[in-house]
């Protein structure tokens, strides 16, 4: 088991979240040492230490406790929450902070050429998504039943392919939906990068340094907002 004097933080590896949060990490004065697989970073000036994996693990990462704290989308982050709750597993982690980057919105998108009277709509269809739970979340608070399919990736291309009629997936610039020629319907989920934390206090160690490093980030927000 690892020793606990140092913390160890999980961000994305590659990806909208990656720069923003590295740059985040280097405002509150932590600085690196990276690995030679580039997917571990060494704290050098503090002792926290940085893991680089898919932004997808890392509310598992943090859930089984392999990682402290996790810079990551609030929309995967609610999403895997919802699928513990659903499967009867307990509360693992929560957001403690609001980042203020990768902001999108998770969306229900539909071919161009649709009327759009409302969610109603979607009844009866097949709507293709990476985020089923929040999606249900939102069509049973819509009222309307509807399929929906579970892809882990290019969501985009499913009702060209005929796997569904509609999709469920994240909007940035819009610029993904144009390309396949599908327009945003509906808003189902707003998101941006938070902080995660266990919903367990640390026992040990890590609780100092962790409250040193909300301590520096609060500070590095503020000027920021
Ligand atoms: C999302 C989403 C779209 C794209 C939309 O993927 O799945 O592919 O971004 O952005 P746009 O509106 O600016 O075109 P993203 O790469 O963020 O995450 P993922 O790789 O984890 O699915
Ligand atoms: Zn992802
Ligand atoms: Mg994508």
């Amino acid at each position: 088991m690892r020793t606990h004097d140092r913390l160890r933080i999980a961000i994305q590896k590659s990806g909208r979240l990656s720069d923003p949060a590295r740059d985040l990490l280097a405002r509150a004065g932590l600085a690196f040492r990276e690995s030679r697989d580039r997917l571990f970073c060494y704290g050098e000036s503090l002792p926290i230490d940085l893991l680089l994996v898919r932004d997808d693990d890392i509310p598992g990462l943090i859930a089984e406790g392999t990682c402290d704290l996790g810079v990551v989308g609030q929309n995967v982050l609610e999403e895997q929450a919802l699928e513990r709750a659903a499967s009867g597993q307990p509360e693992a982690y929560r957001a403690i902070r609001e980042l203020g980057f990768g902001r999108c919105r998770l969306s229900v998108a539909v071919p161009n050429d649709w009327d759009w009277p409302g969610p109603g709509r979607l009844a009866g269809l097949r709507i293709a998504t990476s985020y089923p739970q929040l999606l249900a979340r939102w069509l049973a608070a819509q009222g309307v039943a509807a399929d929906p399919v579970v892809l882990s990736g290019s969501v985009e291309i499913a009702p060209r392919l005929g796997k569904a009629e509609a999709i469920c997936d994240l909007v940035s610039t819009g610029a993904t939906l144009m390309a396949n020629q599908l327009k945003e319907a509906a808003k189902v989920f707003e998101s941006q990068a938070v902080l995660a934390a266990p919903a367990q206090p640390f026992g040990d160690a890590r609780a100092e340094l962790a409250a040193m490093l909300l301590r520096r980030l609060d500070a590095v927000l503020s000027v920021r907002a």
